[in-house]
């Protein structure tokens, strides 16, 4: 695997790349989990090379979030993606990803604009800037996004539709199903932020979310199913919920109920350092 930190021997590895086949790209934070390298694994069975950026990007995080200790191995990411098959580790540092003068953002209205878009302001501003940098910088045929950041998905993929993207096409934009662990909670690299104790309670998370596909399955109304996860999750020993709402899957518009479109709970919650976020489908009920 070649390591590369700027752009020009990007690009040239890239092309080199290209002339086997398709090149996908696996854009991470590093801090890499096995949700990860699920996306890495489902990236190799799809191209011909995969391409692994790894960059803490200081324009999606706010003031006095986790910046200075989100989690940075990159030795230890580089060995597991070796590892793996994959071909090159984009890893620019911050001063490549923003030189001097850098002044220029994208804001993708819309579907950013609740859940953590309203917990978080200017979250996804930073994160639609850094992802269609990066996809300029690597142009990638097919481009891999884990699902558990749902929306961070449908932001992505809204401005790939509206910029007109080629390199990847909005629809070669793929999501990746949430990897949990053995009691159901989503992995996540803020998993680390967890105590032991904390770690053990948060199984509360998926627990309440299950409940509440059931319920809004059965029928009960959304308000309902949602006050019910707010009421378990708290007793579970989360300090806070940011949200709990259930959406319209691909629109991320409010529903009152599961219905006649496919709809997504999705739910923020705090406890101890960690700020998780989870998502699971909820089936349409009727046609
Ligand atoms: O999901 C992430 O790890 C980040 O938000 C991403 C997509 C790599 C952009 O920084």
């Amino acid at each position: 695997m070649q390591t590369v930190n700027r752009i020009d021997p990007l690009r040239s590895a890239v092309e080199a790349l290209r002339r086997d086949g398709p090149v996908a790209l696996v854009p991470t934070m590093g801090a890499l989990h096995d949700g990860h390298l699920t996306l890495v694994r489902e990236a190799r069975a799809r191209a011909a090379h995969v391409v692994v950026s790894i960059f803490v990007n200081p324009l999606q995080f706010g003031a006095g979030e986790d910046l200075d200790a989100y989690p940075r191995q990159l030795e230890r990411d580089s060995a597991l993606l070796a590892g793996e098959g994959v071909s090159l580790l984009w890893a620019p540092t911050v001063d490549v990803m923003y030189p001097a003068g850098f002044a220029t953002g994208i804001s993708v209205a819309g579907v950013s604009e609740g859940l953590c878009g309203a917990a978080r302001p200017g979250h996804f501003d930073g994160v639609a800037t850094v992802v269609c940098k990066l996809f300029n910088q690597v142009l990638p045929d097919l481009a891999l996004f884990g699902e558990k950041d749902w929306q961070q998905l449908a932001v992505i993929r809204r401005m790939a539709r509206d910029l007109d993207l080629s390199r990847p096409h909005a629809d070669a934009i793929l999501g990746v199903a949430t990897v949990r662990e053995a009691d159901g909670l989503a992995m996540s690299s803020r998993n680390a932020y967890l105590t032991a104790a904390e770690r053990a309670q948060a199984a509360a998370l998926p627990r309440a979310m299950q409940a509440a596909v059931a319920a809004l399955g059965a029928g009960v109304p959304a308000a309902e199913a949602l006050a019910q996860l707010r009421d378990a999750v708290l007793a579970g020993g989360f300090a806070a919920i940011d949200y709990a709402e259930l959406c319209d899957a691909a629109s991320l518009a409010p529903l009152d109920a599961a219905g006649g479109v496919p709809g997504r709970l999705l739910v923020a919650a705090r406890i101890g350092k960690a700020r998780l976020i989870d998502n699971l489908p909820v089936p349409a009920t009727r046609r």
